[in-house]
This record gives structure tokens, C-alpha cells and sequence, in this order.
């Protein structure tokens, strides 16, 4: 049974980390003292539903955490930390600060700590997240002991539905361009104008006609997608935003 600590001070220990050539030495103080700071900690980097969801969703949602008031966002992982730059470097997880609590220490503090021997891995943590205000366990989410890896609690949205109740999130919104295109430029100044963030595919750089013609049945552009819905060229757009 995984002791729930809210109410409680995290655990006081010093990573050993590898930045540049240099080795610095990280204590749980800097990372805690009189911040907000996102914890989360999973079994293990360069796995799966760690590198699929988990970290990314995390690393996505950063700025919006960050605009409710939470300074840092920290991957804890039972891992060396050439691996944990290794595994942010391949994740492009710019957003996370990755500790290698390779001496499983902060993870048995929290009372984390799992042995996986039947996967080879040896001793690993528990999936679970947290959110620490001045080095006090505010809020944890633990996910249930079920046999495996369960991943229904530890996620960043639920964190953020915790932090951010109000917090709405923007449909994504993908638009086929071409270079040099005027209707182009006015869909994404549409959208810019709206404060609505999107993806950019453009033709002849990230796919070919093919792939727009497969979405859509044409091979004009731009083209429009949101949450899920084919809304169509610049002027569907317009009038899609005016409703
Ligand atoms: C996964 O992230 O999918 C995973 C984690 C630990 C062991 C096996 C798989």
C-alpha cells in the first residue's frame, strides 16, 4: 500500500547530475525551497507509455501550468542521468527538468519505491505525481496498485484539472499551407489574430499533395482542421471564426 504524504515535507536528498561536461550536484532544496513546483515519476526513461504520453503531455502543457502560478516541472525516474538527458534530448522535452534518482533515494523517501525484477529492471518507482508548494506535498495522485504499469491518475491533465479547474483547452487546429500563398497568410493571421495556436503543415516541406488530398479531396490550399473537424479553406475559416 502506497502511503498518501499530502500534508507532508518531500524528501531531503542530492542528485548528481551531468550538465554539459560538468558534474553539478542538484539538492531537493533548490529544486523545492519556497516554489511550485509539478512532480512527476515514473518507472523508468526510454519506455513506452513514459515516452508516448506521459512525459510529452507534460512537456505540452508546460507554459499553461506555468501561467497558473507553477514554477517548475520535474520528471523523477530511476535512472542515471546521462540516460535522463539522453531520453530528454530524443523527446525534446525542453520544458522538464529531468532528476536521475538513480540512488533511489528520493523515490524510498516517498515511499515510491517498486522492485521490478521481472521486467530486468531492478528497483524503480511507482508511477504517481504531485504537486509541492515550499517543499509541502500539497496534492499527490497515485496510481492504483494494479498488476502492471497502471496510467489512469499520474497524467498532466489531471494535474492540471487539479491546479486549473476553469483552465478550457484549445481544439487543436492544423492548417495545409503552400510557401507564398496570400490565402495562406490570411488564415494563419486569422487565427493569430483569435489567439489561437496551431500546427502549420506545408506542402513540399512536411508532406506532399497526397496527403491533403487524402484529408480533403482537394489539393488547394490552405485547408483547415479543428478539434477533429474539417472546417475547409480561408473563407470557411472566416466565417467558422465569426459564428
Ligand atoms: C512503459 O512505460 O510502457 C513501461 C514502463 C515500465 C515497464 C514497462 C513498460
Amino acid at each position: 500500500m502506497f502511503a498518501n504524504k499530502e500534508g507532508q515535507k518531500v524528501p531531503s536528498c542530492v542528485w548528481h547530475t551531468r550538465q554539459g561536461d560538468q558534474w553539478v550536484d542538484v539538492s531537493s532544496g533548490e529544486i523545492f525551497n519556497n516554489r511550485t513546483v509539478v512532480v512527476f515519476s515514473l518507472p523508468g526513461a526510454f519506455t513506452p507509455t513514459c515516452s508516448s504520453s506521459h512525459l510529452p503531455r507534460y512537456n505540452e502543457l508546460a507554459k499553461v501550468f506555468k501561467q497558473y502560478g507553477v514554477d517548475e516541472i520535474v520528471c523523477v525516474s530511476v535512472n542515471d542521468t546521462f540516460v535522463m538527458n539522453a531520453w530528454k534530448a530524443q523527446q525534446e522535452a525542453e520544458n522538464i527538468t529531468m532528476i536521475p534518482d538513480g540512488n533511489v533515494e528520493f523515490t524510498r523517501g516517498m515511499g515510491m519505491a517498486v522492485m521490478k525484477e521481472d521486467l530486468g529492471f531492478g528497483e524503480r518507482s511507482w508511477r504517481y505525481s504531485m504537486l509541492v508548494k515550499n517543499g509541502v506535498i500539497e496534492k499527490m495522485f497515485i496510481e492504483p496498485e494494479k498488476p502492471g504499469d497502471p496510467f489512469e491518475v499520474s497524467d498532466a491533465d489531471t494535474m492540471l484539472r487539479y491546479i486549473a479547474p476553469d483552465y478550457k483547452e484549445q481544439p487543436s487546429i492544423v492548417v495545409f499551407t503552400k510557401p507564398g500563398c496570400p490565402f495562406c497568410a490570411k488564415a494563419k493571421a486569422m487565427l493569430n489574430e483569435k489567439g489561437l495556436a496551431f500546427e502549420e503543415i506545408v506542402l513540399g516541406r512536411d508532406a506532399t499533395t497526397v496527403a491533403i488530398r487524402a484529408a480533403t479531396g482537394k489539393t488547394t490550399v490552405p485547408q483547415v482542421f479543428i478539434g477533429g473537424e474539417y472546417v475547409g479553406g480561408s473563407e470557411d475559416l472566416a466565417a467558422y471564426l465569426n459564428k
